[in-house]
């Protein structure tokens, strides 16, 4: 356990910016995240893994490893997880090429990253990506420990997006809330 907080603490020193936390995401909070997908999701896919905490808790919810896609940029991270989690498919790249790099039948994307510290312009290019690559009823979970959605209402809006919050977990540094952003209804 020591061992993982350190790991993740060293790339969190050496990626300040990509990884934007000292330790990874609690178990709770990578349960609250999973359990918005399952096996009847069909294809999943994963932004930022990290050290495979969410990457843990969705394979527990019985998504087939064959159906997870994983992008990370941090090819130290990347390469960690691809060993922890065989049958996964892992892109190390930024999760805003997913459109170039898969069919658009994802059932769900689910974020583990720091998109309220990213540029309000890549912030909307990550999620109009996962957009691209999913189904019409696609889902993409995202957790933030700010006070608002994770994009703000305009970029909500200019997407076609709605946000809902999903729960609140208290069992995580900081407090994390968990939101699920659809496509509108028109
Ligand atoms: C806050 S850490 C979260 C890690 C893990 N999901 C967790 O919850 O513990 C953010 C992760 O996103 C990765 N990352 C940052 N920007 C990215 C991008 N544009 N595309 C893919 N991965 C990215 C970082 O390298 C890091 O692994």
């Amino acid at each position: 356990m020591l061992s993982e907080l350190a790991f993740f603490l060293k790339q969190a020193v050496l990626q300040p910016k990509q990884t934007s936390s000292l330790v990874p995401s609690s178990r709770a909070l990578a349960a609250a995240m999973a359990e918005h997908v399952g096996p009847e999701t069909g294809p999943v896919v994963e932004f930022g893994p990290g050290t495979g905490i969410i990457t843990r808790a969705i394979l527990a919810r019985g998504v087939r490893p064959e159906n997870l896609t994983l992008f990370e940029m941090n090819p130290v991270f990347a390469e960690t997880v691809a060993k922890r989690f065989p049958g996964t498919t892992m892109h190390v790249t930024g999760a805003q090429q997913a459109p170039d790099l898969m069919p658009a039948t994802v059932g769900a994307v689910v974020s583990g990253l720091p998109l309220l510290s990213m540029p309000r312009s890549l912030r909307r290019e990550i999620v109009g990506a996962a957009f691209k690559v999913m189904r019409p009823d696609g889902i993409f979970v995202q957790f933030t420990y700010g006070h608002t959605t994770p994009l703000s209402p305009e970029g909500l809006s200019a997407l076609g997006l709605t946000a809902t919050k999903a729960k609140k977990v208290w069992a995580n540094f900081p407090p994390a809330q968990v939101y699920i952003l659809r496509r509108s209804q028109n």
